[in-house]
């Protein structure tokens, strides 16, 4: 397929027509010495075709071969038409570990379906609704700063970032925060465990957990907890939808924001000065945040063809998977225009870090809260930190990249 080949030029190409050396192994990873991930990503992109395919997902853990966009506005494309390509997983959904059949609501449901869902959801994911808890998660990140702060060096990712996501999440949901360590050992089984039993024993446990706090009637006012009990007992949701969203709560909220802060902290680490702009006028940390979260993409999602159709010269058949990818959207993005300049001062919108379309981030809101509060508190209980050994952060690619350890020194 050519390169710059352009959407009117519409080629059929089946995927059994496509040669293997066509069939490119997409590597995601980034050298240890990369700042922004997605720039180099997106060097190798300009000398991709605009569609690929990639037989073996391993590296995103994925068990299926699928079409891959190389180009932003193809992957729009897709995320913009919901009844052509499909964000039911079917077997592949969470329950399937568990041999079960339901769905998270409102992320692995199509419309119609996902609107009720998603609507039901929302008034507590609200900006204003999500500014109420600021103080506490204030606090939350106040008290873990404050324990390493005699020290002289910590792993960003163990001593701040995961304890910090699962307490933020806890009191969202309205759950207790002393069970925060066994809440994300049971996170990083259910998402990450490759052992199907040890999987399983996660998700039913998990389901068991919900399950009995739904029957509780104390909740407060304003936790996902609450509302999702107030869904049952109206007959809006039935008790399994109910189970299931209150697991979609806890899966899409923890792992994006304990990458996310490992990006941000990463980048602040490598250059001093930024810290130092930040540090100097605190009033930048809330565009830097949202600069950062643009520069800085993490979700690969996947959805799956509902009829045979075409995109990007390519013919895709009903059935077929497309990997929407967040990373190369970003990355293609990155070689128009200045795009690659990280301006705290003048941030761009945040874009497509998020998502796009009727699936775009519900928790967008708490996410930048959460991140906002974060480097700002980092900030004002570290003095200068930096990276303590360039070779033990790298960026690991996956179906969220993430940094998985970040020594800094101070
Ligand atoms: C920086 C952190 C985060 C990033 C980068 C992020 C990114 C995303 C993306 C790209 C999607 C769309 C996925 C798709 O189209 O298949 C999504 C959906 C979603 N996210 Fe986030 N997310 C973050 C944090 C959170 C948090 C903290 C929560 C809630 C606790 C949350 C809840 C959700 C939900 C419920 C959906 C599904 C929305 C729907 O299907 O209508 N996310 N997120």
């Amino acid at each position: 397929m050519p390169v710059n080949e352009t959407p009117s030029v519409t080629r059929s190409v089946n995927r059994d027509d496509i040669s293997q050396d066509e069939q490119w192994a997409l590597d995601f990873s980034c050298p240890n010495h990369a700042d922004v991930p997605a720039l180099e990503l997106g060097r190798s992109l300009q000398s991709m075709p605009r569609m690929i395919y990639v037989s073996n997902h391993a590296l995103l853990a994925f068990p299926e071969g699928s079409w891959v966009p190389t180009r932003r506005s193809d992957i729009i494309d897709v995320l913009k038409s919901p009844e052509l390509f499909s964000s039911d997983p079917g077997h592949f959904s969470f329950s399937s570990i568990i041999n079960e059949t339901w769905r998270l609501p409102p992320i692995e449901y199509d419309p119609p379906q996902h609107s009720k869902f998603r609507k039901a959801l929302q008034p507590v994911f609200t900006a204003d609704q999500v500014a109420i808890s600021r103080d506490k998660v204030k606090m939350i990140a106040d008290e873990i700063l404050q324990s390493l702060f005699n020290g002289r060096r910590c792993e960003v990712i163990g001593d701040f970032a995961r304890p910090f996501a699962m307490q933020v999440l806890l009191t969202y949901l309205g759950l207790p925060l002393a069970t925060w360590s066994h809440m994300a050992a049971l996170h990083t089984t259910v998402v990450h465990d490759s052992n199907r039993d040890n999987a399983a024993s996660a998700v039913n446990e998990l389901k068991l957990l919900f399950a009995n706090i739904l029957k509780s009637d104390a909740h407060s006012s304003g936790t996902m907890i609450h509302r999702i009990r107030q869904l049952r007992d109206s007959g809006d949701w039935t008790i399994e939808e109910s189970v299931a969203g209150c697991m979609l709560m806890f899966i899409a909220g923890f792992d994006t924001m304990v990458a996310m802060i490992g990006l941000q902290v990463r980048y602040l680490a490598m250059h001093l000065d930024r810290q130092s702009q930040l540090r100097a006028n605190p009033g930048l940390i809330r565009g830097a945040v949202h600069e950062m979260i643009r520069i800085f993409p993490i979700v690969n999602a996947f959805r799956r063809a509902t009829h045979e159709t075409e995109l990007a010269g390519v013919k895709i058949r009903r059935g077929d998977w497309v990997l929407v990818s967040t990373p190369i959207a970003t990355a293609d993005d990155l070689h128009v225009d200045d795009c690659t300049i990280i301006n705290f001062n003048c941030p761009r919108r945040s874009d497509i870090s998020f998502g796009y379309g009727i699936h775009r981030c519900l928790g967008l809101h708490l996410a930048k809260l959460e991140l906002e509060v974060a480097i700002h508190s980092l900030l004002a209980t570290l003095p200068a930190f930096h990276i303590t050994a360039l070779t033990n952060s790298p960026v690991v690619a996956g179906r969220i990249h993430s940094v998985e350890s970040l020594d800094i020194s101070w």
